[in-house]
């Protein structure tokens, strides 16, 4: 079966969708679907192409144990085909995705990270970038809980398709 290929999107690609990326990778890994799953993230802006992720998300991602090995990229046409799912951190992230799909069947591909959460604290993933530590912390806390919610929704949609007999 091909792999399920999810991607994560916020503005700069720097602090919230590589955390997004290294959470999800240390969900899947830990439940041994890295056959199965693939994981990006892009960014809305390219201001920070090339870039690694911003350093004050990197160590407070380090000190709960996630690297974070990212490169900054903007999001490409090519990703509304690419990816199975892509996922916005905040309301304009998804309004812009939604904007940039080429066509229907794609951009119902894009999701809002906190549809996935589990505990529906805040309805969308604040940007941490002017702010000071506690926003990246909650960068984190917020991304643990929807990741686990996500790798639940997407174990669920798997197990359907596999059911699902073949139409040849
Ligand atoms: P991100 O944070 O979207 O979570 O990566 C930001 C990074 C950079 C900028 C804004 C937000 N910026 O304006 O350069």
């Amino acid at each position: 079966m091909e792999k399920y290929k999810v991607l994560f999107v916020c503005l700069g690609n720097i602090c919230r969708s590589p955390s997004a990326e290294a959470v999800m990778k240390k969900l899947v890994a830990d439940a041994g679907l890295e056959r199965e799953v693939e994981v990006d993230s892009a960014g809305l802006i390219a201001y920070h192409e090339g870039e690694q992720a911003d350093a004050r998300m990197r160590a407070h991602a380090a000190r709960r144990g996630y690297r974070l090995d990212s490169i900054s990229r903007p999001v490409r046409y090519a990703d509304f085909e690419r990816f199975d799912l892509i996922i916005g951190m905040d309301v304009r992230n998804v309004e812009q995705l939604r904007q940039m799909a080429p066509d229907v069947a794609t951009s119902e591909k894009v999701h809002a990270m906190m549809e996935y959460s589990r505990n529906k604290l805040y309805d969308y993933v604040p940007d941490p970038y002017y702010g000071g530590a506690s926003g990246f912390e909650l960068v984190l806390d917020l991304l643990e809980d929807a990741c686990a919610g996500l790798l639940e929704r997407i174990k669920q949609e798997r197990l359907v398709l596999a059911d699902k007999p073949s139409l040849t």
